[in-house]
């Protein structure tokens, strides 16, 4: 009895509203941490930010979400989400409202988010080249083509820095 309290009280409190910044939702169940290092929220960044993980959605059945407070997101970088999670949704809340509602939309180019596996690629040496891949979208399946190798990669999960 007590712990079904608590794990309510932890749901109210990992979702609970805030009253100005960025809110990305419906993002892949457990892909949330992926969400934060996407966006460079790592150990010891000053963001205030929300995260609940596998919670219940009607349309998902299961769902992650990030919230960011006091902070709003810029397009590109909230963009690069779909990467991993191409129907997440972005709200942008002003004064506790939803002032802007939108889905992520897959980039052309990412730069610096994936890492290419090939060991012999360029961007893999001592030479400080950022890593840049064309993204290409086969059926549901997203696709990332090395720009200075070639290599195609797939569950790009995987290669994200
Ligand atoms: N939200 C928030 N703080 C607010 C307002 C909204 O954190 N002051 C969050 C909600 O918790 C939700 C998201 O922003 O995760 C979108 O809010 P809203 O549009 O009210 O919810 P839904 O109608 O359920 O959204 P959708 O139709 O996108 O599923
Ligand atoms: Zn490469």
């Amino acid at each position: 009895m007590e712990s079904k309290n608590k794990e309510k009280s932890a749901e109210r409190l990992a979702v609970s509203k805030i009253r100005c910044g960025t809110v990305i939702d419906h993002i892949n169940a457990g892909k949330a941490l992926l969400v934060l290092r996407i966006l460079g929220i790592k150990p010891g960044s000053s963001e205030r930010v929300l995260i609940a993980m596998n919670v219940p959605s009607k349309k998902m059945g299961k769902k992650d979400i990030v919230k960011v407070e006091g902070k709003y997101i810029g397009e590109e970088e909230l963009n690069r989400i779909a990467l991993i999670s191409p129907n997440a949704t972005i709200n942008l809340i002003e004064d506790y409202r939803v002032s802007e509602k939108r889905r992520v939309e897959l980039p052309s180019v990412v730069e610096g988010i994936l890492t290419c596996p090939n060991r012999n690629c360029i961007t893999n040496s001592r030479e400080p080249i950022k890593s840049r891949f064309h993204i290409v979208k086969k059926g549901e399946e997203v696709r990332a083509v090395c720009h200075y190798c070639g290599r195609r990669i797939c569950e790009l999960d995987r290669y994200v820095v």
